[in-house]
């Protein structure tokens, strides 16, 4: 082993985990009525886009050699049942439209779910007990799911974890000559404390309760191979485990127990956990940001989405 680590071309051709910009994909927060930009404070370096923002910002990706952004909206109202997700008006709607319009090479991944757009941020509609109604559920998102890809999404990415919902989005969008409309699931979603900041940024955080009635318990594994098997066998072409770092296994796991793509979410908290040492002077941000993404890369990820994506591609070039 010695022999081979010593000799720096050696190590190249020997290297088994490949990080490259062609791996990654950049989440986007498109606020609607903002002018310009402004900083998501629990996450620095990440910013709330106006709707032409969000076309700069996407070219600013793909001239990096970012291949896709993942959108995320903040709508001009929210209500009861999260209307504004399948309002073809909508901001991630008129986001996709123009960033594509501008960038038609670049790949848009809609996120899919209610909780950006319902008034008390939970991920489906209520029911009187205040638990959310799977199957309504199910018709909204399907609904959300083709206006999304209307507007030009060229992936969508569900990540409300309702039960069913691969297959009623597979169907709806079929129904609606959408079936080259690719479906990355969020297939092993657990209930996480690392999706704090992205609450803040998005807006999100349920009013009353919380996820864990649909959202996965983090002790387990086999239940996340589960549920990625169940969202392959509805349809899904893409497979997802959020978040990455404190689930390596759990990717594992998934990458080798189904032959589909496999994506990781290197999500908000592991985001800014990473910043904060940084910003204390206690990590050095690009050898830690390369090895941590290494790191889920080599766990199996094929795509990893992450807001380092921006600086990973610069470092790399
Ligand atoms: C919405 C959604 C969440 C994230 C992506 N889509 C948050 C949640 O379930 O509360 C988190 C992403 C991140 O933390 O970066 N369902």
């Amino acid at each position: 082993m010695r022999r081979l680590r010593r000799t720096g071309l050696l190590r190249g051709l020997v290297r088994e985990t490949e990080l490259s910009p062609a791996h990654l994909v950049y989440p986007m927060f498109v606020r609607h009525g903002l002018d310009g930009r402004a900083p998501i404070t629990s996450m620095p370096g990440i910013d709330h886009l106006s709707v032409s923002a969000a076309v700069d910002e996407a070219g600013e990706a793909a001239a990096l050699g970012i291949p896709a952004v993942l959108l995320f909206g903040l709508p001009a109202a929210k209500d009861e049942a999260g209307s504004g997700a399948w309002d073809d008006e909508g901001i991630v709607q008129t986001a996709t439209r123009a960033i594509k319009a501008q960038h038609p090479d670049l790949l848009v991944i809609t996120d899919l779910c209610l909780c950006e757009y319902t008034s008390h941020g939970h991920c489906g509609v209520l029911r009187e007990d205040g638990e959310v109604d799977n199957d309504l559920t199910l018709e909204l998102l399907a609904r959300t799911a083709v206006s999304q890809a209307e507007a030009g999404a060229d992936v969508v990415a569900p990540s409300d974890m309702m039960d069913g919902r691969v297959g009623a989005l597979r169907a709806a969008l079929d129904d609606h000559g959408l079936a080259e409309t690719p479906i990355m699931a969020y297939s092993a979603k657990y209930a996480s404390a690392f999706y704090g900041p992205f609450r803040e940024a998005a807006e999100s955080a349920p009013s009353k309760g919380d996820r864990r009635g649909y959202q996965m318990d983090p002790a387990n594994a086999l239940e996340g191979v589960r549920e990625a098997k169940l969202d392959a066998d509805e349809g899904a072409d893409v497979l997802m485990v959020k978040p990455a770092l404190p689930y390596l296994d759990v990717i594992r796991r998934v990458k080798d127990a189904t032959n589909l793509p496999v994506a990781a979410y290197n999500v908000s908290g592991e985001y800014a956990m990473l910043k904060a040492a940084v910003a204390a002077g206690l990590l050095d941000e690009r050898p830690a940001v390369l090895e941590a993404l290494t790191g889920i890369r080599r766990a199996g990820a094929d795509i990893v989405i992450t807001y380092h994506a921006k600086d990973v591609s610069r470092w790399l070039s």
